[in-house]
């Protein structure tokens, strides 16, 4: 099969990093449906203005399944097939800052769990059946270094770095799911962004959004040289992270 439209989805797209991809995936002509988390986003709504036939502003809250199931019908309305679906959307939360588990706050556990891994699945799962219409069959996780367990250094952010490394297991489960359909899971750790993960932006962080999201989308264009039994799960230089 082949398609002329491009067609790409990008989660938590309202700032940070997914608007960077959503951005990049505009400027190189794909058709690009949104995921908005806030009721209001200046910032996708100017995108809007820039770009009214190729992008699409998508409700989402990937945290729960109806938002999910409703994203995916509204999408399936406008296409019939889509080529990559970027699972970027994420979240930290201030509990997971404490080093011993004695106050373990399992409804912050819970709650990152239930965006960082179930969220990525639920899209992906919602979303599938585009996918396998697509000629690049690909899913991107946005997923972190803190998702490594060969090379973790840390002794907090237990729920976050779970909630990364069980992503990480769900990349795999899916790349062999989707690489005898012709398809191909990548994996990212995107750096320490100037994004707005702890509420405010992270000015000391070294990278910018736009830059990590050049970097990421450089990959992703060469996404068969990565191709291989078990996902890619790459940094911004191209070099493989242990799992
Ligand atoms: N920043 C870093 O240094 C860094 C390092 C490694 C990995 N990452 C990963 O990179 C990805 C992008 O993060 P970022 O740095 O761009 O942070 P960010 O600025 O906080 O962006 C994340 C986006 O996801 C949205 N979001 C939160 N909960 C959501 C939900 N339930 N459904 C849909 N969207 C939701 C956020 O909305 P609100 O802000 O309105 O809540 C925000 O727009 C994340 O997966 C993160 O784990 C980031």
């Amino acid at each position: 099969m082949y398609y002329i439209k491009k067609v790409a989805c990008v989660t938590g797209a309202d700032h940070g990093l997914g608007m960077c991809l959503a951005r990049w995936l505009l400027e190189n002509h794909y058709t690009v449906f949104a995921g908005q988390y806030l009721q209001d986003s200046p910032s996708l709504a100017a995108m809007k203005t820039r770009y009214r036939d190729r992008l699409y502003l998508i409700p989402l809250d990937i945290g729960d399944r109806e938002s999910v199931k409703q994203a995916a019908r509204t999408i399936a309305g406008s296409t019939g097939h889509v080529d990559i679906v970027i699972n970027n959307a994420g979240i930290i939360h201030k509990a997971d800052d404490a080093t011993m588990l004695v106050d373990m706050d399992d409804e912050a556990m819970a709650r990152i769990y239930n965006v960082n891994t179930l969220g990525a699945l639920r899209v992906s799962n919602e979303l599938m059946g585009l996918l396998l219409q697509g000629k690049q069959k690909l899913i991107i996780n946005i997923s972190s270094e803190a998702g490594s367990i060969g090379r973790n250094k840390r002794i907090n952010m237990y729920g976050y770095c779970m909630s990364k490394a069980a992503l990480n297991m769900q990349s795999s489960l899916m790349h062999n799911h989707l690489k005898v359909m012709g398809g191909q899971v990548m994996v990212f750790h995107p750096g320490w962004i100037q994004t707005y993960m702890h509420g405010e932006k992270a000015v000391e962080a070294p990278i910018t959004p736009e830059e990590s999201a050049g970097k990421i989308m450089s990959l992703v264009l060469d996404h068969k040289k990565y191709m291989g039994e078990e996902p890619a799960y790459l940094d911004l230089d191209g070099n493989h992270w242990p799992w």
